[in-house]
């Protein structure tokens, strides 16, 4: 099979009633915020460690420190850009991933869909290539996020 490669990310955000919910690049009604040196999009940034990691490069946290002032309250938008653009670099394109956000509050389902359109955009792939849930802890732990992402990605 033609070049294929898998990679795997995980995230995890302290949730706290303080700032916005950003969620795959797409803000959420939630009166929890996941809480972050940037925006805190868990999401994003497993998708960018998957991605990343399939094509053996540095990870996000890596790359872009945070205790780098300058990514303070930085749109995680530009780390995805930033992870494609090193893959095409490498003549190297996404091609499927999928994800899942463990948490209890926010709820996903609602916004599964307008996140899967947001990734599909960004990741310019069919959101038929996109897939999302999103599972509870089961024991009621309104602290905290958690996102895994697999991606997988090939030449381009
Ligand atoms: O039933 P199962 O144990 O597989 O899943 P769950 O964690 O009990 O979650 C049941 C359903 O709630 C999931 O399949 C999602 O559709 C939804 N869910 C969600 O939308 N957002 C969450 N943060 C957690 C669960
Ligand atoms: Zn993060």
């Amino acid at each position: 099979m033609n070049n294929l490669r898998i990679g795997l990310g995980y995230d995890c955000h302290l949730l706290k009633k303080e700032g916005s919910c950003i969620i795959g690049g797409l803000k959420i009604n939630s009166e929890l915020a996941p809480q972050g040196h940037s925006d805190g999009d868990v999401l994003l940034h497993a998708i960018c460690d998957a991605l990343l990691g399939a094509a053996g490069l540095d990870d996000l946290g890596t790359q872009f420190k945070d205790s780098e002032p300058k990514w303070k309250n930085k749109n995680s938008a530009f780390f995805l850009e930033e992870s494609i653009k090193q893959l095409n670099n490498l003549n190297l394109k996404c091609i499927s991933i999928d994800c899942v956000l463990i948490c209890d509050e926010p709820k996903i389902s609602p916004y599964r869909e307008s996140i899967r359109q947001n990734l599909s955009q960004s990741l310019k792939l069919d959101v038929s290539r996109i897939n999302l849930k999103g599972k509870t802890t089961e024991v009621g732990d309104k602290t905290k996020i958690e996102a895994h992402v697999v991606a997988l990605i090939t030449s381009a």
